[in-house]
Order: structure tokens, then C-alpha cells, then sequence
């Protein structure tokens, strides 16, 4: 599949990973739309740098855990561009929940708006797809998918439920839309960790360095141009912490 002309929502692309994802197929000829749920401002500006691309962009607030706020979202695109061929989920929340004080609260926050929210993207866009009879859905998972790491349980765990997800997608919606989730590692770690912090997860990373958003970006963008007899993959983009 070209990515030039084509309509891709990317999920979460205000900031961070999901924005240079948003710039990065924008570049490339997409019309993107940003979705965003706090960060209005910083949305608007993605679109406004999107633009400059000679391509098409809007930014559209939807709580990706609510069911008729993802509806409306998926509406909203369709009315105005007409298609939807690819849907990156790359909304999340990571946040510390260490086991002696996790809460069914911290669950909840994790389940729904990473595992919950990746389904309710992926349900709403795939009935658009399935009519179109083409589009591709990247979820963007974590290694600690497969290898859990201690502080972090209910993110893991919805990050598992993406991996299965991908897979059981894969299988339902083949054979006209390709489900594929990249698995990246360390990338931009979360303002609060400490030099320290950041040095040992270095060290833990056989090819010893973060990787960056462009990594990740470029990974989506080989998933919907590269090769179309991809289905149901997993792509770990983590410089080797998996098999540390
Ligand atoms: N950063 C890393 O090193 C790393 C490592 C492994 C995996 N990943 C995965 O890669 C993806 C991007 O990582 P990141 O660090 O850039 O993510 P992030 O900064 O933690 O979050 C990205 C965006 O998700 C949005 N979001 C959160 N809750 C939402 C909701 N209920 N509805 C809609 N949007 C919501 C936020 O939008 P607003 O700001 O608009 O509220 C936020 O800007 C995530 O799936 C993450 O799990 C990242």
C-alpha cells in the first residue's frame, strides 16, 4: 500500500512517539488526522506542521476508552475525507503502579485506555475498512508485553492484551486489512525518571542506547508500504532487550 494520498488517524500524536509518527507519514504524502484527548494545543500545532506537507490535517479530541467518543471520532473523518485506510493506535498511559499499592483504579486506567482503546479504535475503523476492502492497523504494543517488568502490572498486562489483540484481528479482518503491532523498547522515557534510572535501562539494552521516535515511525511506515503479505505480526524495535 502507497502512504501518498492516503487517510491515516493516528491515535495520541499531540507529542512524543505519536507525533513524529503523525509527521513522519505526513511527509511522506498522508493526510493525517491527530487525535488527542488533554493536549489541544499541541495537536493543533502538529496540524499546522502537517500542513506545511501540502496535505490535509485535522485534529480531533476523542477519549479513546469511551466507546461513542471513538464513534464520533471515526464519523467525523469519514464526512470530511471520505476514506480511512490506516488507523496507528498509538494512545497510552504509562505510569508507576507498584504492586503494594496498585489500586483496581490504576487497572482499570490501564486496561481501558490502552488495550480497551486499541480495541474500540480498531472496531470502529475496521467497519469502514471492511467496506472500503483495504486498510492497515499498526498497534503500537511494548516488549514488556512478553516480558513483563515489576512497577508496571497493569501496563503490561494491557500491552499483552494489544499483542493478543493484534493477532485475533489479524485473523478476523484478513484477508483485505493487515493488523500489525510494533513492540518498541526504550524511546522517551517518562519526564519524572532520573539520570540514574535512565543510565541502567541503557546498560539492559544490548545495542546500549534509547532508541528514537523516528525508529518507531519508520517501522509504521515499512507496515504500510513495504510489504502488503504482512499480517499479524509482531516487530520488536527495542535495540535487543528482548533477547537480554
Ligand atoms: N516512550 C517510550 O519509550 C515507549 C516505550 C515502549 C512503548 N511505548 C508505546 O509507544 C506509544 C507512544 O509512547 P509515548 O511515550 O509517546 O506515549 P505517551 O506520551 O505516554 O502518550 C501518548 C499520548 O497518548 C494520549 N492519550 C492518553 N490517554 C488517552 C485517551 N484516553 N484518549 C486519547 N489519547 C490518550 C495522550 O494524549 P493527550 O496528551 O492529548 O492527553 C498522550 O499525548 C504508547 O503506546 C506507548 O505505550 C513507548
Amino acid at each position: 500500500m502507497t502512504i501518498k494520498n492516503r487517510v491515516i488517524l493516528v491515535t495520541g500524536s499531540a507529542k512524543r512517539v505519536g507525533k513524529c509518527i503523525a509527521l513522519t507519514l505526513a511527509e511522506k504524502g498522508a493526510n493525517v488526522i491527530v487525535n488527542y484527548n488533554t493536549s489541544e494545543k499541541e495537536a493543533q500545532g502538529v496540524t499546522e506542521e502537517i500542513k506545511k506537507f501540502g496535505v490535509k490535517s485535522i485534529a480531533i479530541r476523542a477519549n479513546v476508552s469511551k466507546a461513542d467518543e471513538v464513534k464520533s471520532m471515526i464519523e467525523q473523518i469519514v464526512k470530511e475525507f471520505g476514506y480511512l485506510h490506516i488507523l496507528v493506535n498509538n494512545a497510552a498511559v504509562f505510569f508507576k503502579t507498584p504492586f503494594e499499592t496498585l489500586s483496581e483504579k490504576d487497572w482499570d486506567i490501564n486496561i481501558d485506555i490502552n488495550l480497551k482503546g486499541t480495541f474500540l479504535c480498531s472496531k470502529y475503523v475496521a467497519d469502514i475498512m471492511l467496506k472500503q476492502k483495504e486498510g492497515k492497523i499498526i498497534n503500537i504494543g511494548d516488549w514488556s508485553g512478553i516480558r513483563p517488568y515489576t512497577n508496571y502490572i497493569p501496563y503490561c498486562v494491557s500491552k499483552a492484551g494489544v499483542i493478543a489483540l493484534t493477532k485475533a484481528l489479524a485473523k478476523t479482518l484478513a484477508p483485505d486489512i493487515q493488523v500489525n503491532c510494533i513492540l518498541p523498547g526504550p524511546i522517551i522515557l517518562p519526564e519524572d525518571f532520573s539520570e540514574k534510572e535512565r543510565e541502567q535501562i541503557i546498560s539492559d539494552v544490548p545495542l546500549k542506547k534509547m532508541g528514537s521516535p523516528d525508529d518507531i515511525a519508520a517501522t509504521a511506515a515499512f507496515l504500510i508500504e513495504g510489504s502488503d503479505f504482512i499480517t499479524g505480526g509482531m516487530y520488536a524495535v527495542d535495540g535487543g532487550r528482548l533477547i537480554s
